[in-house]
């Protein structure tokens, strides 16, 4: 297969240069279990699920077989005023896996969705509940919750929001949980950070009663891998708990066996008032995303008048037939093949070899968390991210290995079918690729 390149300059990709992406594209073209395969039938070793949302590999057979028979069944429905067999049965299958509690999911069709959706419900409970100055919402720095508005304010990457102007009014940040000099080249979660929960004691010192909602990721994904300092998690929710915040985990990334167990917060033994979901919901095979939350939050909705519309929102798509079936075959998948412990065996692999990387040239630090790694790299002087970028832009590439470097941090995180000779694979790949680097 031939790239046309009249077609292809008429394609704007998402968070990418497009200018030097298009003379040399890197296409994609099949996929199958652990690896990608070129137009030329190449193979690329996928390191990252996808974008961290394949986590069953690819080409899932049960999954294309549950996608076609509901398409000839009930190929779309709505769920304004209606419901279909799928859905009804995804709803139950997803509260189950969420912590005691968590039991109510209302369904969109991406993280960002899901991000904003969670701080909608939570802007309404509060005005439900008689509070309506609870309108502040908090986010972390280094935090990332998609792109849509709401997400974006709350987020905590400067790149995402610089180019966009006023955001969301009312937001407020916690600082990162990410402090190199005493955390640096930690296996796992780092002893050092919980008293950064403590910040949210000085937000309510400066804005009172109104905050409506926290909203962090248990493990920071996007912005490089970023474990929770041990205790971190716990401390957040004891203040939440103080001065009756919700508290929100965007599990985009660890729901579903990144972390060893269906969820982050099972993981923690922290529960959340909700978690966002998405990827791995449905192997990332159909779009679809979700926020599971607590019966005091659905409770609250309750109207007078049953006849009345509790939550004005949602999405053409919310629980579409075809995402719901590819999300229940997922699920099977999962269950019948034991994937979430695997997440753990994975994680032991990669966390052995990838703080082998040590020494490597430009390696500034090495963090892993479940079954998630990142190495970030020493900037290149005036030019962050340019040396980040220079890797993914060839040299992983060419080595055929297919990962994600966001600025000059390379993130891995396998699918959970990975062979311990896939992770050893992969970081090899890495050592050599930097080595050119150098
Ligand atoms: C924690 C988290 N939230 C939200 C999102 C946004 O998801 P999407 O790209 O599906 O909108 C992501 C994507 O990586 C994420 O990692």
């Amino acid at each position: 297969m031939s790239t046309n390149a009249d077609a292809l300059a008429a394609l704007w990709l998402p968070f990418t240069p497009n200018r030097q992406f298009k003379p040399e594209p890197r296409i994609l073209a099949r996929a199958e279990g652990m690896f990608y395969y070129d137009p030329q039938g190449r193979e690329l070793l996928d390191g990252l699920a996808g974008l961290w949302c394949s986590l069953a590999g690819h080409g899932r057979k049960e999954i294309s077989s549950a996608v076609a028979k509901q398409i000839h069944e009930l190929d779309f429905a709505p769920t304004f005023q209606f419901a279909h067999p799928s859905v009804i049965e995804l709803a139950g299958r997803l509260a189950a896996m969420a912590p005691a509690n968590l039991d109510h999911v209302f369904f969109c069709n991406s993280g960002s969705e899901a991000a904003d959706t969670a701080l909608k419900i939570a802007l309404a409970y509060w005005r439900a509940k008689g509070q309506a100055q609870r309108t502040r919402l908090v986010g972390r720095v280094r935090g990332y919750h998609g792109t849509n508005f709401g997400g974006m304010s709350v987020g905590g990457i400067a790149n995402n929001r610089k180019a966009f102007g006023t955001m969301l009014g009312n937001v407020d940040h916690l600082p990162t949980t990410y402090d190199r000099a005493k955390q640096s080249f930690t296996k796992g979660d780092p002893e050092y950070g919980a008293h950064f929960a403590d910040a949210l004691e000085e937000l309510v010192m400066l804005h009172g009663d109104t905050i409506a909602a926290v909203i962090v990721e248990p493990m920071a994904g996007s912005t490089g891998v970023l474990p929770p300092p041990k205790g971190y998690l716990q401390r957040l929710r004891q203040i939440c708990d103080k001065h009756a915040i919700l508290l929100i985990f965007d599990e985009v990334i660890t729901m579903f066996g990144r972390m060893g167990t269906a969820t982050a917060a099972e993981r923690y033994q922290v529960t959340p008032d909700m978690i966002t979901f998405a990827k791995g919901v449905t192997n990332g095979a159909i779009p679809m995303g979700g926020v599971i939350a607590s019966k005091a939050i659905y409770d609250a909705f309750a109207q007078k008048d049953d006849w009345q519309i509790e939550l004005f929102h949602g999405y053409t798509y919310s629980g579409h037939p075809v995402a719901a079936a590819a999300a229940l075959a997922t699920l099977n998948v999962y269950r019948d093949e034991n994937l979430f412990e695997r997440g753990r065996l994975i994680e032991r692999w990669l966390e052995e070899a990838v703080h082998r990387l040590k020494g490597a040239p430009f390696v500034a630090d090495i963090r892993n968390c479940g079954a998630a790694a990142a190495i970030d790299l020493e900037p290149l002087t005036g030019a962050p991210g340019k040396r980040g970028h220079e890797a993914i832009r060839r040299a992983f590439f060419d080595e055929g290995i297919v990962l994600r470097v966001g600025g000059d941090t390379i993130a891995l995180g396998p699918a959970l079918i990975a062979e311990q000779s896939h992770i050893e694979r992969l970081v090899d790949g890495v050592d050599r690729v930097l080595r050119r680097l150098a």
